[in-house]
């Protein structure tokens, strides 16, 4: 028998996929039932949703679970539940190493977790990772935020970059309809939601997999058809999306987000290295003179747009000058915030069985410069702040200072200032900057 109230915890790792995710497993729980505990020690249910994305995020997950793993030893009546990419990637393995488990659930099954947990409460021990078409989610997600949410608009990427596990544990591409993105969107803003973070690992190539083409011969739905489609939702007044592709970015989107003024200036778009041989070696399918030229495109129409991206240094192969190709393109095109990280090889990936691995020294050497290069770039590029006046939309208070609270300019900078969080959550407000660090902004309020 199942006592009651039964809680639950989630501990989350990865990326905003793998955030959503959880938000929905979250309201698929209490919807069975479950209360929220904050301390995993007090749950009687502990679902850990993992990342394999570099090797160090999968050990941390191992680290996790052997704890609870011996707890369960004495508490026989704890489920124990492993979700995301390590599920996926290892699905029955887990089983092994791990005998204690209850439930190995890839990602595509989130949304099925009710049946699967209860095929769990009739004493199964279940693995649920073969491809599926995922269902549409019709459970409320137990949302983290009152103010910004997370909505999906494809799941998975039929992209090969030569060191990504993604394709292997996300799948195939599948895009939700235009109508129940829309329909997800009026909800968050009949609850009071203001923004909204549309998101794919890929999400131009939003739409490929829906059904029609237009007389010329181009998909009906592409991104930027959702955008406008989206776009007018009441209650929403900022849209975001992550993230881009170089390999498909267009024009066309630029233009919308132009002219579309919920569809904050910031851009999301990797481009791994600099360096056009290395590029290919990764099969990114572009070149640094292209991605130079979408940079460019984006400044003519919003010179002041922000920008961010993520890079991998050390890949196989990645001699000195390469890498120098890779500090080129970030001193040149100044970006507000580059996630950096040294390339990990991971299992079922073409470049992990690559001879020419460079070691974790020059691996090591490369990440260090490249960090302190972004860092210098970051508050070169927050100077342009100063003084400015900016809208936030706050979000919560400050967590170092109850006294102030913390927003987002458009541009997706984190600023803080004085003044009641009670008043002024979901609030857009005009503010003055009045200091910058390379990552985040100070200011104060100021009448409109
Ligand atoms: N879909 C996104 C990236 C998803 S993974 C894109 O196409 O850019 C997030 C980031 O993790 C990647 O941008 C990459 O910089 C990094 N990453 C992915 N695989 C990696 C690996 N094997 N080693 C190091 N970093 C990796
Ligand atoms: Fe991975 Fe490439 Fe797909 Fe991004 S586009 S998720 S890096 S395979
Ligand atoms: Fe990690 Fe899976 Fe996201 S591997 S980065 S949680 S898609």
């Amino acid at each position: 028998m199942i006592k009651n109230p039964r809680r639950y915890h989630i501990t989350t790792f990865g990326c905003q996929m793998n955030k959503a995710d959880s938000e929905r497993m979250a309201g698929i729980l209490e919807e069975m039932g479950f209360q929220y505990s904050e301390d995993p020690n007090n749950a009687d249910l502990i679902l850990f949703n993992t990342c394999t994305i570099r090797e160090n995020a999968e050990q941390k997950v191992y680290s996790y679970l052997g704890r609870q793993a011996e707890r369960k030893r004495r508490q026989p009546d704890l489920t124990l539940i492993v979700a995301g990419c390590v599920a996926q990637q290892e699905g029955e393995a887990l089983l092994r190493r791990v005998p204690e488990l209850d439930l190995i659930i890839g990602p595509q099954h989130a949304n099925r977790l009710k049946d699967l947990l209860e095929q769990v409460f009739e004493g199964n021990q279940v693995v649920a990772t073969e491809p599926i078409h995922i269902i549409e989610d019709i459970t409320k997600p137990r949302r983290e935020s009152k103010v910004t949410a997370w909505v999906n608009v494809i799941y998975g990427c039929n992209e090969r970059c030569t060191y990504c596990v993604v394709p292997f544990v996300r799948g195939r591409e599948q895009s939700r309809t235009p109508e129940a993105i829309r329909a997800e969107m009026e909800e968050l803003g009949r609850q009071g939601y203001k923004e909204v973070t549309l998101l794919g690992q890929n999400i131009d190539a939003y739409g490929r997999d829906l059904p029609g083409v237009t007389p010329e011969g181009r998909h009906l739905h592409t991104f930027t058809d959702l955008l406008y489609f989206v776009h007018d939702v009441a209650g929403i007044e900022r849209i975001r999306f992550a993230t881009s592709h170089p390999r498909y970015f267009t024009e066309r989107l630029i233009r919308a987000c132009a002219e579309l003024p919920k569809v904050c200036e910031h851009f999301h778009i990797p481009f791994q290295s600099g360096d056009n041989d290395i590029l290919k070696a990764m099969g990114r399918g572009y070149t640094q003179e292209k991605y130079r030229r979408i940079i460019e495109k984006i400044r003519s129409y919003m010179p002041d747009a922000s920008l961010s991206t993520d890079v991998i240094v050390g890949f196989p192969g990645e001699t000195e000058e390469q890498f120098e190709n890779t500090l080129r393109l970030v001193e040149d095109i100044g970006f507000d915030l580059v996630n950096t990280a040294a390339y990990s090889p991971r299992p079922g990936t073409p470049a992990a069985l690559w001879e020419n691995q460079i070691s974790d020294e020059v691996k090591a050497d490369r990440l260090q410069r490249l960090n302190d290069l972004v860092k210098k770039k970051a508050a070169e590029r927050s100077q342009r702040y100063m003084g400015r006046i900016e809208e936030i939309l706050v979000e919560d208070c400050n967590p170092k200072d109850p006294t102030q609270v913390m927003g987002r300019t458009r541009g997706n900078r984190l600023t803080f200032f004085k003044g009641d969080i009670n008043v002024l959550r979901g609030e857009i407000v005009a503010v003055k900057i009045t200091e910058v660090r390379p990552f985040s902004l100070n200011a104060q309020m100021v009448e409109r």
